[in-house]
């Protein structure tokens, strides 16, 4: 019989209770039932940081805890995790060492955003490690504050995570471990009826039993987008399935020439393997949300909602990467960009599931390059995601695949420009101009508020020609000066 409540750890107990809702926020709990008002709500959006909370999850017989948006996390999200919020923190009328040092660096003004600053330093004082000011500029990335400065906060974060956890949290941490390990029974959750109900299967067997039954509900990883549809297109989303509990989807596994990443492994949990497959990829991974986004964002639901502005599916696409498919016990597998139809249709049956992704490594001959581009370094949407897969012979480029985000309605390969490229002399610079304009050949992109079609062009062009320089070398460098200045390179 499957548990018609969920569960989780809070303040040393386990609660168990029935949402209001299957899509009942964690932000409206805290703020409306449990009365825990010290968690703020700012943007509602998942963009300003102020509704974070902290989530300890088992990792490894290890409890680890994240960062986590509130305001779009559902409380079907919370089933087997604990809960930590500002109210927590205080003992005894004692602070926790990263709120006793926002104290002593002066880091709050108006104090909107400070518990959420607090909750993010007390993920990162767990983290167990002693951050440079890099680490600590990237773990903020998703907390704005629009008084105070950030220059006093990164020293309340210097001075409270040195590597030492000494809190409450860290004496219990055994104790915290074998309830989270004894709420992880394997047994599924169901609430509710036909109409309107939350599901957590906690196997794939269920899972996929449930969404071949149920073909209209709708499939909740991460919510970071789902969650959106209901703090502010107003959705009425009345049938969840949550698929985050089924431990096979959160495979990462890396061999010697594939990296395979289950459907439901957050962005935080294939990070480490993603970085490793291309600096590139590094460096626009760093860039996709935030902390909080990525600990809760799945590259599974990046894919499965077609986004085409998402920054994972142009590289994956110019990676090569399949997506792995699955309709009850029967899989298929097909290449990613063939997934992407159109804007907002997807090669998706009822009451199929987006399974695994495969992608294959690079080879010694074969380079790779991706640019994110975006009004804000941080936290921003891209106007244009570009990502580029060459095959070099010798001097030549004997093959390569070039993907665009923001250039289409869907994620999608510039075909023309591929076929012109496909030969090239990386010693013969002069031509490459010309090559490159034959983008405009594939996209014709939208002017939108994030950039107008124009740029759009030229950035894409000036990207690729960038790419193209870095592909040759020097060689082709000391020739620059030949380009014609309008495809100018972006630094
Ligand atoms: Fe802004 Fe949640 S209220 S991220
Ligand atoms: Fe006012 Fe940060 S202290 S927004």
């Amino acid at each position: 019989m499957p548990h018609n409540v969920i569960r989780f750890l809070r303040r040393g107990f386990v609660v168990e209770m029935k949402p209001s809702s299957p899509m009942q926020t964690v932000l409206d709990y805290l703020r409306l039932d449990e009365k825990s008002k010290g968690t703020k709500e700012g943007c509602n959006e998942g963009d300003c940081g102020a509704c974070t909370i902290v989530l300890g999850k088992l990792q490894n017989n290890r409890v680890v805890y994240e960062p986590a948006n509130a305001c779009i996390l559902l409380m079907g999200h919370l089933h087997g995790r604990e809960l930590i919020t500002v109210d927590d923190l205080a003992r005894d009328r004692v602070l926790h060492p990263v709120q006793k040092a926002m104290v002593e660096t002066h880091a709050s003004q108006c104090g909107f955003c400070t518990p959420g600053f607090v909750m993010s330093l007390f993920a990162l004082h767990h983290a167990g490690v002693k951050p440079d000011r890099q680490m600590i500029v990237e773990h903020l990335a998703g907390n704005l504050c629009r008084c105070t400065g950030y220059r006093p906060i990164i020293a309340a974060a210097e001075n409270s995570c040195d590597g030492s956890v000494l809190d409450h949290w860290a004496a219990g941490a055994a104790q915290t471990a074998r309830t989270l390990h004894m709420l992880q029974d394997g047994v599924d959750v169901l609430i509710g009826n036909k109409e309107q109900f939350l599901a957590i299967p906690a196997s794939a067997a269920s899972l996929c039993e449930l969404v071949a039954k149920q073909t209209d509900a709708t499939i909740v990883a991460g919510a970071t987008d789902v969650g959106l549809w209901i703090t502010k297109q107003l959705r009425d989303l009345p049938q969840l399935i949550h698929i985050g509990n089924v431990v096979e989807l959160h495979s990462v596994s890396d061999r010697m020439t594939t990296l395979s990443i289950g459907a439901a492994a957050t962005y935080a949990e294939a990070e480490a393997a993603l970085c490793a497959l291309a600096p590139d990829v590094q460096n626009v991974l760093r860039r996709i949300g935030s902390k909080q986004v990525r600990a809760s964002g799945t590259i599974g639901g990046n894919i499965a909602n077609g986004s085409p502005i998402g920054d994972m599916a142009p590289m994956l696409i110019a990676l090569n990467a399949r997506l792995v498919l699955r309709l009850g016990d029967k899989q298929r597998d097909i290449a990613l960009e063939k997934f992407f139809i159109d804007y907002g249709k997807q090669d998706r049956r009822p009451g199929e599931l987006v399974w695994r992704i495969d992608i294959p490594k690079l080879k010694e001959h074969e380079k790779f390059f991706a640019h994110k581009i975006s009004k804000r370094r941080d936290q921003d949407i891209s106007a244009v995601l570009a990502a580029f897969h060459f095959t070099v012979s010798g001097r030549k480029i004997a093959g390569c695949r070039l993907a665009f985000g923001g250039m289409a309605a869907t994620p999608k390969r510039a075909a023309k420009t591929e076929a012109a490229i496909t030969g090239l002399n990386l010693d013969a610079p002069q031509s490459w101009a010309k090559i490159v304009a034959v983008l405009e050949k594939d996209f014709t992109p939208l002017s939108d508020m994030r950039a107008s079609s124009t740029y759009r062009n030229d950035t894409a062009k000036a990207l690729l020609l960038k790419a193209l320089f870095e592909l040759a070398g020097e060689n082709a460098a000391a020739l620059r000066l030949n380009i014609p200045t309008s495809y100018e390179v972006v630094a």
